[in-house]
């Protein structure tokens, strides 16, 4: 099966052309950070216009570099949420029209889904069923159980801050611009992660939650006492050390818990090299194998789209006059 896909949950415009869920036929996505850069993050009403500005033209480009007419394709995948809802909004009127004008099947998608199977994308090795992914992304922060394509289930997540939103904030406070997360990458990549020990947040034995917060807070107390004196390079290194431990923490948790044959780590946080070399080495401490997403189908990309619709295949098929985009879509 050969499937369009279309995402715009939030500030990227993106589309691609996936065959069989697997095999990237073409993978397009403009950034619009030049139009947030100068706020600060994101602006939902910039967003939303930009897609419906760009989308069409995003459409037949994913179609043109796949060789491909909307006649080739054998359905339309597309976001239907969470998100920003004028965003969601954009991406799913167009897929509406495009699969009701070419009579094609829709298929609606989480997004949070999506990141799960980029997983498939352009590789060799297939995840193996149960798997667990560590799902990181600006939005949300959680650990998946994922016993088949239809039966995905959090086993842990957040109580406040997701760890993307954690990096775009404290990024923040050490004056970085937007984007914040791969700013502070490449900030802490001259820093020492032991140079300041910020707190890390554990739960009571065997729990799985994550919480950021007070590790925000904590880097914005010691930056007022500090002065300047300590170099802005240790402390992203030192906050960023302090994310990955509570991650990598909480998988092992669930590796405790449970026999997983696979681990796989998923979002737009999953581009972070100290994080995934850290996933890496934690598989390889257990036996099991890690996977993380090329780079490209980490942060947000409709090919993960097309991916997650082929997989779940009739769960994700509507009706296309029907469907309707929903920022809070339950996971
Ligand atoms: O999945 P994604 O592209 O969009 C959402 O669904 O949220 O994730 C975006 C998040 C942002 O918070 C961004 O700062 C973070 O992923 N991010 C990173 C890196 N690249 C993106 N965080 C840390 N290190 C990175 N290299
Ligand atoms: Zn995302």
């Amino acid at each position: 099966m050969i499937l369009l896909g279309i995402e715009t949950s939030c500030d990227d415009t993106a589309t691609a052309v996936v065959r069989d869920g697997r095999h990237v036929l073409s993978n397009v996505s403009t950034n619009q950070d030049e139009f947030h850069a100068k706020y600060g993050g994101i602006v939902p009403e910039i967003a939303s216009r930009r897609h419906a500005a760009l989308l069409s033209a995003a459409v037949d480009d994913a179609l043109g570099r796949a060789s491909l007419s909307l006649a080739d394709i054998d359905g339309i995948a597309v976001t239907a949420g969470p998100g920003l809802i004028g965003s969601l909004v954009v991406g799913v009127a167009a897929a509406k029209a495009l699969a009701f004008a070419a009579n094609k099947p829709l298929y609606a998608v989480n997004h949070l889904h999506g990141h799960i199977f980029a997983a498939f994308l352009d590789t060799e090795r297939e995840p193996v069923y149960p798997f667990l992914t560590l799902l990181v992304s600006g939005g949300h922060s959680q650990l998946v159980a994922v016993e088949s394509p239809t039966d995905l289930t959090v086993i842990g997540k957040t109580r406040d801050d997701a760890a993307g939103e954690a990096f775009d904030k404290t990024a923040r406070l050490l004056d970085l611009p937007f984007p914040g997360g791969p700013a502070l990458e490449a900030l802490a990549r001259d820093g020492n992660p032991r140079a300041v020990a910020f707190p890390r947040y554990t739960p009571e034995p065997g729990a799985l939650d994550l919480s950021f917060s007070g590790l925000k807070t904590s880097v914005r107390t010691f930056l007022e006492n500090d002065g300047g004196k300590t170099a802005r390079a240790d402390v992203a290194a030192s906050f960023q050390a302090a994310v990955v431990d509570v991650l990598i923490d909480r998988v092992s948790r669930a590796l405790d818990a449970r026999d997983y044959r696979t681990i796989v780590l998923s979002g737009g946080v999953a581009a972070n090299t100290a994080l995934a070399d850290a996933f890496r080495a934690l598989g390889a401490k257990r036996g099991i194998d890690a996977i993380v997403p090329e780079r490209r189908f980490c942060t947000d990309n409709a090919a993960m789209i097309a991916a997650a619709a082929e997989r779940r295949g009739a769960a994700a098929r509507v009706d296309a006059l029907a469907l309707t985009a929903n920022p809070n879509l339950p996971f």
